[in-house]
């Protein structure tokens, strides 16, 4: 049988044991962590992956990318992020995660950048590039012999930084994060709706931002007198979350910024649902995560409860609200987005 990049990871983490991690972000494939015996390390940004490789047995540690600087590991494998700062600030954490001799594992298709990507690890660590074609995807390997790291630039990936704005409130953000460098159209074309919504319904008593990223929708929200404790926002992403707990603090709204899965978990029910849901889960488009926010939204709200969604057009909205809201109107539209108002929420039983 011919050897792939993902099953030649999967015995180098067996082969070292409890000094292998695997860091595991949106792309990992999730048969890798059902083939991995349970006791493996695993660090992931994501908490859906979290609660996965806790299923099967594995160690997780949640966090933005935080490797451990012990210098002891004699592994890490990730499969490679989509995000140059991403990858630059994993190869310079790993390699003080490292002990000398130690070997950091990329892999992924031609086009997630693999190549460079595996060249820049070997410079960082001293040594020679090693990319190797297996399957379908390339494997590089950088094995940490140099004393010293060639850092590389990752444009101080783990600083939160007051870049953007709502009206007057700055708002932090960082590589990585959705729509980081540029407030999202579409997700400022759903703002834009919220005085409208409050003014006929009045603000809500209790509003979810699910799938919040910095907290943009809720900081509108606020801004349009939401109260400062009436809003939860959740997001499976790390970075996400300690952005949005930044932007809560910095304006003063007092809600919870919890981790989830499509707001499993989450056992209160709202009256207001915003959402400008994801329809790529890393470099695929997948329509079915989409699908599960619509019916993570009806499945959070009281009965009288309403959700705004944004999407792009290319989303098929109205088939993906249909059998999920008794309700589904296009409120607002521009040649590339979208935004619904959902209402009458057939509701699955919360778990
Ligand atoms: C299109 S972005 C919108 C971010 C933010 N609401 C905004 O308008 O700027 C979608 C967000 O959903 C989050 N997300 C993706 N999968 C998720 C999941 N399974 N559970 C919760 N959040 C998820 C992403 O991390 C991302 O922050």
């Amino acid at each position: 049988m011919r050897a792939d990049a993902a099953g030649t990871v999967r015995d180098a983490l067996i082969a070292a044991g409890a000094r292998g991690l695997l860091v595991a972000d949106e792309n990992c494939p999730p048969a890798l962590l059902a083939g991995l015996p349970p006791g493996t390390r695993v660090l992931s940004n994501r908490w859906d992956l979290c609660v996965a490789a806790r299923d099967c047995g594995l160690e997780v540690s949640f966090s933005d990318f935080a490797l451990p600087a012990t210098a002891d590991l004699e592994l890490i494998a990730c499969r490679v992020p989509k995000e140059r700062a991403v990858v630059r600030h994993l190869i310079n954490r790993a390699w003080h995660a490292l002990a000398p001799g130690g070997r950091l594992l990329l892999w992924g298709g031609k086009h997630t950048g693999i190549k460079t990507h595996g060249k820049e690890a070997a410079s960082a660590f001293g040594g020679a590039p090693e990319v190797r074609k297996l399957g379908t995807d390339y494997l590089a390997v950088a094995t940490r012999t140099g004393a010293t790291l060639h850092s590389l630039d990752d444009a101080d990936y783990e600083v939160l930084r007051p870049l953007l704005a709502y009206g007057a409130r700055v708002l932090f953000t960082k590589p990585g994060l959705f729509g980081w460098d540029q407030i999202d159209p579409g997700s400022a074309l759903l703002a834009a709706q919220l005085p409208g919504i409050f003014a006929a319904g009045g603000a809500p008593a209790r509003l979810l931002d699910l799938g919040c990223g910095y907290g943009y929708l809720s900081v509108a929200a606020h801004a349009h007198g939401a109260d400062a404790d009436a809003v939860t926002a959740t997001d499976t992403c790390a970075a996400a979350l300690l952005a949005c707990a930044k932007n809560f603090a910095a304006h003063g709204i007092a809600g919870e910024v919890v981790p989830s899965d499509c707001a499993d978990g989450i056992a209160e029910h709202f009256d207001l649902v915003l959402c400008n849901p994801p329809f790529h889960r890393g470099f695929a488009a997948d329509q079915e995560l989409c699908a599960r926010f619509f019916r993570a939204a009806a499945s959070h709200l009281h009965r009288a409860g309403r959700a705004l969604f944004v999407t792009h057009r290319v989303v098929p909205a109205a088939a993906l609200a249909q059998g999920v809201f008794r309700s589904c109107e296009q409120i607002a539209a521009t040649p590339s987005f979208q935004v619904h108002l959902l209402q009458g929420p057939r509701r699955a039983p919360l778990t």
